[in-house]
């Protein structure tokens, strides 16, 4: 797997842009296509077999779900890896996304600092159980989300509401646990296993509410820095937060007569565990936002006020009908792309989702959803091809319509549709399904997908 995801990709003059057609155009060869799940969204049986509740059990109120010490959980997982690589499926399994033991949650959960240390002997457990078949890691699933939405507005589980310091902490514990876990793999395993291991991102692109405005143009630098930056300097360039974030939360920190700066602060031994530990960049993306500067000088303290960006809704980029958050807007990606390769290294990437969901009820017939996944992989061919972006797959977020966290079974993401309704949950596939699979066949966009 590892030389499928080394060279450079082939690029065309920049100035061949507007001219360039890419329509007909291949991907590169051994490009990955993939759809992706999470456990908590797609398995069901939350105290089946042993398992121990989740802060989802909890947060959704229905009481108790997992793998580390359980052998269910385990044969579950080695039945599935081995009947997909039978398929000729190559799975990349993310460790942890959002469902974290209520027991460790109830000692904190990534507040603590003791989740380091919890969290690395249970990467250390699946490397040393499914490694020698999975060779692509991912540790945790977008820690801005769990830490903004989980520990900062309690948005989602475990419902923490700390604002101005929950989601900083809880960010700071993730960065190092991910890093602990990068060197458990780097120190007992890469060797034998040959794996590669990484950290799913998400993030939105932003773009200057006016793009002649200074103001707004930091603003839009501040959204991304506040999103992704927050955990891919420290994580690819340097060991520690960017500049961009310590200089504002620091100022408005002293504005507000903080007497200490509410982002944590890594040790100079801690910036050297964490830097360069990603063997390639997994990116998450969904939408591109518009951003204005604002005054937050008075505000009491959060996150979002620290940001001093606004997001302006953009009457002009169509939503998806399933969430209300999500504007489809594929050029966002592009430039997104670019920005990582820029700012990161000139990286390899796998967009580990992308997706747009439906609402309920949805129509197999989604020929709209399926323009916006169209108008996603031209832009991403330009990433590839115009742009230079080291893209080496892409995985539709997701396989099958799931348990869409706080919107439940309304909001519909997958490439195959589940009717709840039947307890049987039968399950049919979109025209997306369809033409996604044409597109895979074909490692390209044909005419006929138009
Ligand atoms: C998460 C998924 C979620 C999807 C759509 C991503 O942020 O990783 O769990 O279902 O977005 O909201």
């Amino acid at each position: 797997m590892a030389s499928a995801l080394s060279g450079a990709s082939s690029t065309l003059d920049s100035s061949a842009d507007s001219s360039w057609n890419p329509e007909g155009a291949s991907f590169p060869k051994s490009f990955a296509w993939g759809a992706s799940t999470a456990a908590y969204q797609v398995e069901g049986g939350w105290d089946a077999d042993g398992k121990g509740p989740s802060v989802w059990d909890t947060f959704t109120h229905q009481g108790g779900d997992r793998v580390f010490k359980n052998q269910t959980g385990v044969e579950y997982y080695d039945k599935m890896i081995d009947s997909l690589l039978a398929n000729d499926v190559t799975p990349v399994v993310t460790l942890y996304h959002f469902d974290l033991p209520q027991c460790l949650e109830d000692q904190g959960g990534w507040r603590s600092g003791a989740m380091v240390e919890a969290f690395d002997s249970y990467a250390q457990f699946c490397f040393r159980t499914f490694g020698d078949r999975v060779k692509l890691w991912i540790t945790i699933n977008e820690p801005y989300v769990m830490a903004e939405l989980g520990y900062e507005e309690g948005m989602m589980a475990p419902g923490i509401k700390e604002l101005g310091t929950g989601a900083y902490l809880a960010a700071h514990n993730m960065i190092k646990a991910h890093a602990a876990a990068w060197h458990t793999y780097d120190r007992l395993f890469r060797k034998t296993q040959g794996g590669l291991v990484s950290i799913a991102l998400n993030s939105d692109w932003a773009e200057p509410f006016d793009p002649n405005s200074v103001a707004d143009q930091e603003a839009a630098k501040r959204h991304v820095a506040f999103c992704l930056d927050w955990f891919a300097a420290p994580i690819f360039l340097n060991g520690d937060y960017p500049a961009i974030m310590k200089s504002q939360i620091s100022a408005m920190c002293k504005r507000q007569g903080s007497p200490s700066l509410r982002l944590p602060e890594f040790t100079e031994e801690e910036k050297m565990m964490i830097k360069g530990t990603a063997d390639f960049f997994s990116l998450n993306y969904y939408t591109s936002r518009k951003i204005k500067h604002r005054d937050n000088t008075h505000s009491p303290p959060s996150m979002s006020a620290d940001k001093e960006a606004e997001q302006v809704t953009e009457p002009s980029w169509p939503v998806a009908t399933g969430s209300s958050w999500l504007a489809v807007v594929p050029w966002g990606l592009r430039r997104l792309l670019k920005y990582i390769k820029d700012t990161y290294n000139h990286p390899i990437i796998y967009i580990t989702e992308n997706g747009f969901s439906q609402s309920d009820p949805a129509a197999l017939d989604d020929t709209q959803r399926w323009e916006y996944f169209r108008l996603t992989l031209l832009e991403i061919l330009k990433a590839i091809y115009i742009d230079g972006v080291q893209l080496k797959g892409y995985f539709v977020w997701s396989l099958l319509d799931n348990f869409e966290w706080t919107c439940g079974y309304r909001s519909r993401f997958g490439l195959f549709h589940v009717d709840f309704e039947n307890p049987a949950l039968p399950r049919a596939p979109y025209k997306s399904a369809i033409e996604y699979a044409k597109v895979i066949a074909n490692n390209g966009l044909m005419k006929s997908h138009g």
